[in-house]
């Protein structure tokens, strides 16, 4: 698959003070425990964070993230959805994401444009190419420093995220096929750069897979406040 990734030379976060650590994979895959246990770890080093998700992470970002994952809005086609999650992200990177990294945060953010391309551009069909050029558009060229996949296969992702009874969303619903591309293509995305992409699998146990991504993370912050 010709699956276009950020070069190099794409404008990205470096010349801000923080570091920006986006968190990708299928539904079920645990990637809000895991951002979570990587702020508590960060937070631990005396480091500001900010933790956040998308679609959301701003006042409008929420509501555009109930206009495209709640049932009951009508037909959403797929370029109208590529669109919303697109502009909830460049108010995300606008009114959050750039500001916490000129203070010198470490932004900890739970889907980004990976999530993007993977389900607009592959699992939809309107082709990777398009859907990263959008949001190269509405963020202004912003990528993560480091993108943490966490690899989940479609029947485990279904028995996790349908555990407790919760109801499955608009993306989550769709059939076992849908998110059988979207964990190739997460794969696929992955193995971009080794020095911007860690793949791991979500199956290993949540402790184990926490000092793993705090330790990666570490290594590469910028000096920052010297834990006491
Ligand atoms: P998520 O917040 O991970 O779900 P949960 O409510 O279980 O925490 O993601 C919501 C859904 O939105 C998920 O199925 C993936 C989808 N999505 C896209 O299709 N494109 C995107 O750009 C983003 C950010 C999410």
């Amino acid at each position: 698959m010709n699956f276009p990734r950020p070069v190099p030379s794409s404008p990205g976060p470096s010349s801000a003070p923080g570091l920006f650590v986006a968190f990708e994979g299928g539904d079920g895959a645990g990637k809000s425990t895991q951002a979570r246990l990587l702020a508590d770890a960060l937070l631990a080093d005396r480091r500001e964070v900010l933790l956040t998700r998308e679609p959301g992470g701003t006042q409008i970002g929420e509501k555009l993230r109930g206009l495209v994952l709640e049932h009951g809005h009508g037909e959403i086609d797929a370029r109208t959805e590529a669109l919303i999650f697109a502009a909830a992200r460049a108010a995300h990177v606008a009114q959050a994401i750039r500001p916490a990294l000129a203070r010198g945060a470490v932004v900890i953010t739970d889907r980004y444009i990976g999530s993007s391309i993977v389900y607009q551009g592959i699992a939809r069909g309107l082709g990777a190419r398009d859907v990263r050029g959008l949001n190269e558009w509405a963020t202004e060229g912003l990528w993560p420093d480091l993108t943490v996949v966490l690899d989940v296969d479609e029947a485990e992702g279904r028995t996790r995220r349908t555990a407790g009874n919760t109801a499955e969303d608009r993306l989550e619903s769709e059939p076992d096929a849908f998110h059988r591309s979207v964990r190739e293509a997460f794969l696929d995305l992955a193995s971009g750069p080794p020095d911007r992409y860690i793949v791991l699998d979500a199956g290993r146990p949540a402790t184990e897979l926490a000092a793993e991504i705090a330790e990666r993370v570490r290594a590469v912050l910028p000096a920052g406040e010297v834990p006491a």
